[in-house]
């Protein structure tokens, strides 16, 4: 039987559609640098965005079900899409459990980022489409002018090693002129992959703010395991499984680009996902 020191060690779940969810490991990392983490890239249905919403649920629900099935005593919701669609039945469904997204705390750090009371999200289309980021700012404060661009080019991009290319700078020249034309002085990274496309969104408009939500997330995550007891203290070193769901080989090599040192990881490992329940149960049993 699991003691309660064994689940301050267990891991922090972490997942996403594919890459972008690196970029929300890396903050964990910076900040709670003496937590495990488990990290599942779904990109055998990467990308997330087009894709219908009750699929992306169903995708999301299997998904955290595995994590919690695999030992971990808290769940985030790195994914945008997901957290819209899934993060209030999976909270419901586990209410004893630290579940976080990133949408709130995305739409809180930029209301207190705004000077003029106009707000940009750019995001998946599903993202969008869900109203997810205009509900969380009506529900901060209804005077927000909220303008969401929808960025269909931005997630393959990063997934292919195309961050740095004209392609992602006329693509963000594209998805960042209805925010200039708003007049919007910050704009919400809505897609955990757009922050590996700043420098492309950052040259067409350097003047305005951008919010990562996974900085507030984990400010968020922080506070949750600490008024759940579940923060751990221990002085050995942490450990750090990313997994996916596609192609193991392809992973790798995308792990070393995005995961620079001073991020680290112990194993990379494919992962499949079934009916709530993973290949990935037990893993970190052998380790902590
Ligand atoms: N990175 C995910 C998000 O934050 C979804 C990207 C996708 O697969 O379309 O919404």
């Amino acid at each position: 039987m699991r003691t309660i020191l064994d689940l301050h060690k267990a891991p922090i779940g972490v997942f996403d559609s594919g890459l972008g969810g690196l970029t929300v490991v890396r903050q964990i990392q910076e900040h709670l640098p003496r937590e495990n983490i488990l990290y599942i890239a779904d990109q055998l249905h990467v990308p997330y965005g087009g894709r219908p919403l009750e699929e992306i649920k169903g995708f999301a629900s299997d998904i955290s079900r595995s994590l919690i099935s695999s030992g971990c005593k808290a769940i985030v919701m790195a994914c945008n899409i997901s957290s819209a669609v899934s993060l209030k039945s999976i909270q419901t469904d586990f209410p004893h459990l630290p579940v976080i997204g990133v949408i709130h705390p995305g739409a809180e750090a930029a209301s207190k980022s705004t000077k003029n009371g106009r707000i940009g999200v750019l995001a998946t289309q599903g993202t969008v489409l869900s109203g997810a980021y205009t509900a969380a700012f009506a529900s901060i404060n209804d005077q927000f002018q909220v303008t969401e661009a929808a960025c269909p080019k931005f997630v393959p991009l990063v997934e292919n090693d195309q961050c740095g290319t004209q392609n992602a700078l006329d693509a963000a020249e594209e998805y960042m002129a209805p925010l200039i034309q708003a007049g919007v002085d910050t704009v919400v990274l809505g897609c955990t992959h757009y922050p590996f496309l700043l420098s492309a969104i950052r040259a067409i408009a350097p003047e305005m703010n951008y919010i990562d939500p996974a900085v507030s997330a984990v400010k968020n995550l922080i506070t949750l395991l600490e008024s759940h007891h579940l923060r751990n203290d221990s002085s050995l070193e942490s450990h750090c499984i990313l997994s996916t769901t596609g192609d193991l080989c392809q992973y790798k090599a995308q792990v070393c680009r995005f995961m620079p040192s001073p991020y680290h990881y112990e194993e990379i490992v494919s992962t499949i996902i079934q009916d709530g329940t993973s290949s990935l149960i037990r893993l970190f049993a052998g380790i902590l």
